[in-house]
């Protein structure tokens, strides 16, 4: 009787002493730091290993989709590693929690529950994947939807819009942005002979959702086409300036003329040449047609500017 007493007391202060080493409840601890990654739409479950655990455990992932079905379906089972990818189990407007638990030889810890993932709003979306080329003074930026792992991008984010934000190589603090693009490709006219920078965010309307931006890419300009419109501007430029020099080199020629007139009268353009060499070359320059030669000097200083 007395040995009895004894005997329970010892094991109640064994328990209280050592916790973890109860005969009556040998309990594995959990798994700690559970936590989900999903991109485009893959999911992933991590944890660690649970504080001062002891020798070989294995782990058991479960999940199960909320107001469809009320129990856990496995997914990885009796395996060491600390992850368990579940993307091909799940559906892309499916509302999950997860679960996992430690087990060692016939011994589980309690289970760790996730709190409740919505796939289509809570997944990260990863960067748009963008290229560029270039044509004379032109950039095209050709945008592509990041792709899901188990859905058509468009078949869930179908008003999908893109940022896109662009600068001069060296100069990112000067940076240009263009927010609410709904086109995959934007020709953009650029100055000529620079290289700039380009990156894009995709924009969801549902739930807002920003994607990860895409790899910084840059790529140079060249020359740029003449634009009609510069053109226009050269020639008359042009115009402006020698069509008054013309006029005042006849006007100056033919009061010299007129001052000296021979009484012998000679052809006009002849006398000119005699009396005025200053005169004549004008009169050369006026009467050689090469509009081309002179706009070319003019332009760049125009389209540099
Ligand atoms: C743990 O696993 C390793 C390799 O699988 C094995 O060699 C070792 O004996 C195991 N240890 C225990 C305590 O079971
Ligand atoms: C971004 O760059 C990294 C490393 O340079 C590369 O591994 C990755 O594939 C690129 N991403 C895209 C979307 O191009
Ligand atoms: C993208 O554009 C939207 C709309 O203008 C803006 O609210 C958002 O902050 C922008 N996001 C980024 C990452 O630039």
């Amino acid at each position: 009787m007395q040995s009895t007493v004894f005997t329970i007391s010892f094991v109640k202060l064994l328990c209280l002493t050592l916790p973890g080493m109860t005969a009556v409840s040998a309990e594995l601890p959990s798994p700690s730091n559970i936590r989900i990654t999903s991109i485009n739409m893959g999911l992933v479950l991590e944890w660690d290993p649970p504080q001062n655990h002891m020798g070989n455990l294995t782990y058991r992932s479960e999940y199960k989709w909320k107001s469809i079905r009320n129990s856990y379906r496995v997914v990885c089972l009796d395996t060491t590693a600390l992850c368990c990818d579940f993307t091909s189990h799940l559906n892309k407007f499916g509302v999950y929690t997860f679960q996992v638990r430690a087990e060692r030889e016939g011994e589980t810890s309690h289970w760790v529950e996730t709190k409740e993932f919505v796939m289509d709003e809570h997944t990260t979306l990863g960067p748009p994947s963008v290229t560029l080329v270039s044509s004379g003074a032109n950039i095209e930026v050709s945008i592509e939807d990041p792709v899901l792992r188990i859905s058509e991008f468009k078949e869930i984010y179908n008003h999908a819009t893109f940022n896109i934000t662009y600068w001069k190589e060296g100069q990112e603090k000067k940076v240009k942005r263009m927010n609410g693009i709904q086109l995959h490709e934007v020709v953009l006219e650029l100055e000529q002979w620079t290289r700039y920078c380009f990156q894009v965010w995709v924009v969801t309307e549902r739930f807002f959702k920003q994607s990860q931006p895409s790899n910084v890419t840059c790529e140079s300009t060249a020359k740029g086409k003449d634009r009609p419109w510069v053109m226009a501007l050269g020639m008359f430029v042009v115009m402006a300036v020698s069509v008054p020099l013309v006029v005042l080199a006849f006007w100056h020629c033919y009061r010299v003329v007129s001052f000296l007139r021979p009484k012998v009268k000679l052809p006009g353009h002849f006398t000119v040449y005699l009396l005025d060499p200053q005169c004549s070359s004008i009169l050369a320059l006026q009467s050689s047609p090469q509009p081309d030669e002179v706009y070319h000097e003019v332009l760049p200083t125009w389209t540099q500017g």
